[in-house]
């Protein structure tokens, strides 16, 4: 049961971090990469992901998975829902915006990027990114959305290093239960979490916009909605989800 720890004060991004120890093959899975600072942190679709100095916990996990391509939308979702259990049962109300964001008090907490390195065929070398908001202060801070923290909502400093061992052992045990058995028990527990459960939601993709009602996910991973009169699925690549 060995890992293997990339530990920095600074780097591009732990998801890099990642994709390089993948790059010269590295034998010792798990890769756990994590750092005090990130200067290119990313989200989806190339935003930044604004990573200061020894605040917030960026981490990324390395790990050869035996799952299709098209089963890695719904990775993302467990990934969510094993940091929403774990801060739940620490007494934070979080909650998760499908397909990668999670939430508290309606404001952005953290958010996971899943990316592949080498082949698209599995097993699969999956790169998991998972960036949250600990002990960020309020002040000088350039994120053009609502945000929260996890220091702002317990007023007080919290321990980085306990939460990350924390994090990882629960990433570990919820990846394992998805690659053994799917998705079932984790379409049941997205009710629970989900920012915008049974609301009006727009969909939006470039110039396209879709209304609907959100109904949850479906064993993809994918958003479920009721457009009109008949249920639609929607894979998360390209898409946001707004509050209509
Ligand atoms: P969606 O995923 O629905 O498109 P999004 O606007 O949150 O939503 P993402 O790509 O998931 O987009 O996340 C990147 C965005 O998150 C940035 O454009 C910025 O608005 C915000 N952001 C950047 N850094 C942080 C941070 N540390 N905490 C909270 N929000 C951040
Ligand atoms: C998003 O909300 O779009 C996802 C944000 C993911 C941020 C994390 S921080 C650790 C890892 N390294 C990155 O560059 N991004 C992810």
């Amino acid at each position: 049961n060995h890992v293997q720890v990339i530990l920095t004060a600074e780097t591009d991004s732990t998801n890099e971090d990642v994709k390089r120890a993948f790059r010269a093959n590295q034998t010792t899975l798990p890769i756990l990469a994590t750092t005090e600072k990130q200067t290119i942190g990313r989200g989806r679709r190339g935003r930044v992901w604004h990573s200061p100095y020894a605040q917030n916990i960026y981490l990324s996990l390395g790990l050869k998975l035996d799952v299709a391509i098209s089963e890695l939308s719904g990775l993302s979702i467990v990934i969510g829902l094993a940091v929403a259990d774990l801060l739940q049962q620490q007494g934070l109300p979080v909650q998760l915006k499908w397909p990668n964001d999670i939430y508290l008090e309606g404001k952005k907490l953290g958010g996971i990027l899943v990316e592949l390195e080498g082949a698209f065929e599995p097993p699969c070398n999956v790169i998991i990114g998972l960036g949250l908001n600990v002990n960020m202060p309020r002040q000088s801070q350039e994120i053009d959305q609502p945000w929260q923290s996890l220091s702002e909502f317990q007023g007080q400093i919290i321990d980085r290093t306990e939460l990350v061992i924390q994090l990882f052992k629960q990433l570990t045990t919820y990846i394992s239960q998805f690659c053994e058995n799917g998705m079932a028990d984790f379409v049941v527990k997205w009710p629970a979490y989900d920012l915008y459960h049974h609301q009006s939601v727009q969909l939006i993709s470039g110039e396209q916009v879709k209304t609907g009602i959100n109904m949850g996910i479906n064993h993809q991973g994918g958003l479920v909605m009721q457009v009109g009169n008949e249920e639609q699925s929607f894979n998360g690549g390209e898409v946001s989800l707004r509050p209509l």
